[in-house]
């Protein structure tokens, strides 16, 4: 399948592996870019800018496709050093960069100079304007449904898809809730040039994450994701467990008492503790994000059966079902 994202990265299907804090490892990049997709591997899980540069390097000994690297420039009161992340990433050759948080408009002349194509993770259409206005090559566009951080206006994408359709030049691939060939027709529809996939892959063989987590989400419904931080505004959906019950209280109690910080310092343990999770499979110790797909989970296939299968039932989605629908 061709598409302007296919044509963009230069990858065989326009299945993008979304960066991921404590997932996105060379493992399951290297499959995910070895099976056709585009895998990105996450800066800031790497502790430092040399590690950033070791993890590319190994990354680069797996696959000799094309990958990227996710950039996530998160609210904080002290910055990581992104110039030296970006630094790392121009000297181990990345062509690739998923920007997230923050506008990386200062960051986009290094970025371009560097010939590196640019794709911003955006949850709404002015920020996705915004992100074209500035250069990026391309949007994730991230609906409500999604793992992770959904933003603050709570559109689900069977609006945000189409309204960013309506609104953009440059291409965009459909983010949140995606997870098999009926998700990635349904992105086209809806004017996406192709899919962004954060949760499905971690229920994958190579994510190298516990198996607890994955288990747990085959077993998960789509009712149980909960929505924490959001009187931070910093919202952010995460599967729910006791410690996702304990910041749900700490967070309701604390309505009538107008200091973000107190709260953020009472919440942080819990917020902030999603290694306990994804690495050593302690499914209560700390929230960590999830996308209500995790309903839509029920296996957990290599990347390469996962793309495949998507692949091949969405050419029969299209050639069979939809060619039924059109007119002779
Ligand atoms: C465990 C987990 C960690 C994530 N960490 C990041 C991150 O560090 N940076 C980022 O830009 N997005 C992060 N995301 C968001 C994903 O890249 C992707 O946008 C999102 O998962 C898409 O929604 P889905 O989970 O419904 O597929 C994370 C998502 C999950 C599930």
């Amino acid at each position: 399948m061709k598409t302007r994202i296919t044509e963009l990265f230069n990858i065989e299907h326009p299945i993008i592996q979304g960066g991921m804090h404590f997932v996105g490892f060379s493992e399951l990049v290297a499959a995910v870019s070895n099976a056709g997709g585009l895998g990105i591997i996450t800066a800031l899980t790497q502790p430092t800018p040399k590690d950033l540069a070791n993890e590319i390097a190994k990354c680069h000994d797996m696959t000799d496709k094309p990958f990227g690297v996710n950039l996530t420039f998160i609210p904080s009161f002290k910055d990581p050093p992104y110039d030296e992340y970006i630094d790392a990433i121009i000297q181990g050759g990345i062509k690739i960069v998923e920007t997230a948080g923050r506008n990386p408009e200062k960051y986009m002349p290094q970025l371009k100079e560097a010939d590196i194509k640019v794709i911003h993770k955006c949850t709404s259409v002015r920020h996705s304007l915004k992100a074209e206005a500035i250069g990026c090559d391309a949007v994730s566009v991230d609906g409500f449904e999604c793992g992770g951080h959904p933003g603050e206006d709570d559109v689900p994408n069977g609006i945000l898809l189409p309204r960013a359709a309506e609104e953009l030049k440059i291409p965009f691939v459909a983010s949140g809730g995606m997870a098999n060939a009926r998700s990635l027709v349904s992105a086209l529809a809806f004017g996406a040039e192709g899919m962004n996939m954060g949760t499905r892959f971690i229920a994958t063989k190579e994510a190298p994450v516990h198996d607890n987590v994955k288990q747990r989400l085959v077993e998960a419904s789509e009712l149980e994701t909960r929505l924490v931080m959001r009187p931070l505004r910093n919202t952010e959906r995460v599967l729910v467990n006791k410690a996702v019950d304990e910041i749900m209280e700490i967070e309701a109690n604390h309505k009538d008492n107008n200091d973000p910080n107190a709260l953020l310092e009472e919440i942080r343990p819990l917020v902030a503790g999603s290694e306990r999770v994804l690495r050593d499979g302690d499914l209560e110790a700390a929230a960590w994000s999830c996308g209500m797909v995790a309903g839509l989970i029920h296996d957990v296939p290599t990347c390469k059966e996962l793309i495949d299968t998507i692949m091949q039932e969405a050419d029969e989605i299209i050639n069979q079902r939809l060619k039924s629908y059109a007119n002779a």
